[in-house]
């Protein structure tokens, strides 16, 4: 203060001795803002004045409307501050700046004009009207770009006025001072280096006004840079490439990924829209994002099958037009969504049951569209069939005969075929195959039985079926029928097809000739069924026809010999008891059976008294004792009839002579009907038979003794040449042998029938005159006899044939000696 004092007063000494040369005018020069009281100047003595002078004169200070800044002490003639001095306020940025005013005094009147220059002092500092300042700059705001700012206000002048503007930071914007016309100066700012908004979204500058006063005073603003966003980034997506999954068949509106794309800038330049771009493989219409989220959507079906991979190109645009593209990669997972499907390749539906166990039927081919486990295929078949299947190379399937086939047993077979895949779950498809097995003649034909046996009646008509025989074959259609033919064979040295033929179709066998029992009993052949094959197969089978008895022959008397001219007699001695055997009728059938079966029945007779004929062995007796009144001449006639149906009969006439002597019988049968050239034969015979049965006799005699020695040899050659023929017995004959009694003449006519002629009956005769017959009484004796002659057939070397033969022989010698006896008695 003392120093402002000082140099306040140094200068008021310099304006007043600047002042003191002019009269009347007074000049001062004082620094503003002084304080109250301060010295300003002494006017009286400037003015030359005698205080006592101002005292009376009423000195006085006059400023007109102005105000009183200086007052006048009169005291001590001097100016004084009497309020403070603003310069700004007074002359604002005039300069220089004076007060002026007048000093008036009276008695005398005098009149001072008094100047007083008023100096700056730097007591304000630069002001800026506003606090702060605000700009906003969009960051794309080129290099160069000009923002002015606010000027700052100093209220002093001169260098004390505003002098300097300083800018910091200075990063972005530089200041720039443009001298005005007026001598102020325009404060710029301009961009130096581009504003990223996305660094730094504000700034901070201060601008500084610096005045060039003593101490130097200085005033800031603050400027506020908001940095504006320009779409200078486009979108980016936060991944080049997405990545996922899918699920095929997956349902519509599965969320598949979220894209995301982020831009720095804000507000709409920073709203992103997705969107899909169109492409080639059809994802844009099986995708859809959602424009806001990025939210990539299915809205279409999957199929794995036909597409396993889509590339989804996907755009981000911001508002301002600018995008960025990526790419989602979706990778479509499979599920086991395909039925494997067989196809059956080669399908023979129909094979020979012949064919090789291995060989292939039909071959399928397995498709499933799916993949891994999910498109591996097993096949299977059913099973309890002779197939099995197996795979020939991937996916092929073959179906082989895995053992032999036979129509026969099955002739079709439904072969099911199912194939399934390996997935989870497993799915599986099936079909049916219809194979049909094709017939192979490998059957021959079958005769229902191992042999046949049937039976004709003899006499049948020809051309009567007689059976029919069949045969069956297991083969199929041609291969199974069955024609009938007869094989050659002889049957008694004649083609067996003179006897029989068969129909090829039917199996029917037909008689060719009528049947005759009596000379055919049966006879054999082979039929052989075969069958229309190629090559045909057959089978034989053994026919046995046996041709069955009809009683179409009468009985045959063989004995007594009915001839027309001679008489033959059976004598009975007067002496005769009952039951004389008289004669016997012997009769055969050449039937057998029941039709061979003889019975004896007198029809007529001279005296029914006498005489009776045993029904079963036609044994003539008498049945009560001969009478000397009883005729020489007695004649019956004996009906003999066989079983059959009907009965056939044949009649014959015995003559009985009652006597004891020739000359007795001879005259009474002299009447009988002679035959000249009958007896004329029969002499001749009955000589030649004398001669000859003399000569066997011997013959007899000689071998009788022989047998001693040579017995079983023997005998066994009498046998033969006496039975050369074996007796037929029909089955139950000898059944009947047991019960009935009477059967003795059974063998006598089997006897009989070994010598098929009459004239040979007597070859055993022996001449001689015994007229008594010596019987074996005992019906037992004969069944012995007839049973054991069955036996003998069979065992031809038994013992008993001998005595049988002997006891044979024995009896019809005898009565072929009662006979020789009539004849040679009727000779003389
Ligand atoms: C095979 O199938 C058909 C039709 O389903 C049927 O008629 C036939 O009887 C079947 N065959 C066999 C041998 O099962
Ligand atoms: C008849 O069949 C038998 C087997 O039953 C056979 O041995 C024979 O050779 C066959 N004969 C003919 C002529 O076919």
């Amino acid at each position: 203060m003392a120093v402002i004092t000082i140099r306040r007063q140094v200068l008021a000494l310099m304006s007043f001795l600047c002042f003191c040369s002019v009269t009347g005018q007074v000049s001062y020069s004082i620094p503003e803002e002084m304080p109250k009281g301060s010295f300003v100047g002494d006017i009286a003595r400037d003015l030359g004045l005698d205080v006592k002078r101002l005292k009376s004169g009423k000195a006085r200070i006059y400023t007109g409307d102005s105000a009183e800044y200086i007052e006048l002490n009169k005291e001590r003639g001097v100016l004084l501050i009497k309020d403070r001095i603003d310069r700004e306020a007074i002359c604002a940025q005039t300069a220089p700046c004076a007060l002026h005013f007048q000093v008036i005094l009276e008695n005398p009147m005098e009149f001072y004009s008094i100047t007083v220059e008023v100096t700056d002092v730097n007591d304000n500092a630069p002001i800026f009207k506003r606090g702060e300042m605000k700009f906003r700059i969009s960051e794309s705001a080129t290099i160069g770009t000009v923002f002015v700012l606010e000027q700052a206000i100093d209220l002093d002048v001169g260098l004390n006025g505003l002098q300097s503007y300083l800018l910091k930071p200075t990063d972005n914007f530089v200041l720039k001072l443009q001298n005005q016309p007026d001598g102020s100066k325009m404060v710029e700012m301009v961009l130096q280096k581009p504003l990223d908004r996305e660094k730094t979204d504000h700034l901070s500058l201060v601008l500084t006004a610096i005045d060039g006063g003593e101490p130097q005073l200085s005033g800031a603003v603050q400027i506020h840079v908001n940095v504006l966003d320009s779409n200078d980034n486009a979108p980016v997506f936060t991944q080049k490439i997405y990545k996922s999954t899918l699920r095929e068949n997956s349902p519509p509106g599965t969320i598949v990924i979220t894209v995301s794309a982020c831009d720095l800038d804000e507000g709409s330049y920073a709203k992103i829209t997705y969107e899909i771009l169109n492409s080639v493989d059809g994802a844009s219409e099986i995708f859809d994002i959602n424009g806001e989220t990025g939210e990539v959507k299915l809205v279409g079906n999957t199929d794995f099958e036909k597409k396993r991979q889509y590339q989804i190109h996907v755009q981000a645009s911001d508002e301002g037009g600018l995008t960025d593209s990526s790419k989602v990669t979706v990778e479509i997972l499979d599920t086991n969504d395909n039925v494997p499907a067989i196809n059956v390749m080669s399908k023979s539906s129909l094979i020979t049951e012949d064919v090789q166990p291995g060989t292939v039927v039909t071959i399928v081919n397995i498709q499933d569209p799916d993949s891994g486990e999910n498109g591996k295929v097993q096949c299977d078949i059913n099973n309890n069939i002779p197939f099995s299947v197996s795979s020939t190379s991937t996916n092929f399937f073959s179906i082989v005969t895995d053992s032999e086939l036979d129509r026969e047993r099955a002739s079709e077979y439904n072969i099911t075929v199912t194939c399934s895949d390996e997935g989870v779950p497993s799915l599986s498809s099936s079909v049916t195959l219809t194979l049909q097995i094709s017939d192979v003649n490998d059957n021959e034909p079958v005769f229902e039985r191992s042999s046949y046996e049937a039976y004709i009646v003899e006499n049948n008509t020809p051309g009567v079926s007689i059976f029919t025989v069949r045969a069956t074959d297991a083969d199929w259609n041609q291969n199974a029928r069955v024609s009938y033919i007869l094989e050659d064979s002889s049957v008694n040295g004649v083609p067996v097809s003179s006897y029989v033929s068969i129909s090829a179709d039917s199996g029917v066998i037909h008689a060719v000739r009528s049947f005759d029992y009596e000379q055919i009993k049966d006879f054999q052949f082979r039929v052989k069924a075969q069958d229309g094959g190629s090559p045909p197969l057959s089978s034989n089978v053994t026919v046995k026809i046996l041709i069955q008895d009809q009683n179409d022959n009468p009985p045959q008397v063989l004995y007594p010999v009915q001839t027309g001219g001679s008489v033959v007699a059976e004598m009975v001695p007067r002496s005769a008891d009952v039951g004389y055997l008289v004669t016997k009728v012997v009769a055969v059938d050449v039937d057998s059976g029941q039709n061979a079966w003889l019975s004896y029945k007198l029809q007529k007779a001279t005296d029914r008294a006498l005489f009776e004929v045993g029904s079963q062995n036609g044994e003539i007796r008498t049945i009560r004792q001969v009478s000397d009144k009883d005729a020489v001449k007695q004649r019956l006639s004996v009906i003999v009839e066989d079983n059959g149906q009907p009965s056939r009969s044949a009649t014959v006439i015995v003559n009985v002579a009652v006597a004891d002597s020739f000359p007795e019988v001879l005259s009474e049968f002299s009447d009988f009907p002679h035959d000249k050239e009958y007896n004329d034969n029969l002499t001749f015979y009955l000589v030649l038979a004398l001669a000859v049965v003399s000569f066997l006799f011997i013959t007899c005699l000689v071998v009788i003794i022989s047998v001693k020695i040579y017995r079983w040899r023997q005998s066994r050659i009498l046998y033969h040449s006496n039975l050369p023929v074996i007796p037929y017995y029909p089955p139950r004959y000898s059944d009947t042998l047991g019960t009935t009694g009477t059967l003795q003449h059974v063998y006598n006519y089997e006897v009989c029938r070994t010598t098929d002629s009459r004239k040979s009956d007597c070859k055993f005769g022996r001449a001689g005159s015994q007229n008594v017959l010596i019987m074996d009484p005992s019906c037992s004796g004969t069944m012995q006899r007839m049973q054991s002659e069955k036996s003998i057939l069979d065992e031809p070397d038994s013992p008993l044939e001998k005595t049988r033969n002997t006891s044979k022989s024995t009896e019809r010698r005898s009565a072929d000696r009662r006979r020789l006896v009539l004849y040679i008695f009727r000779l003389f």
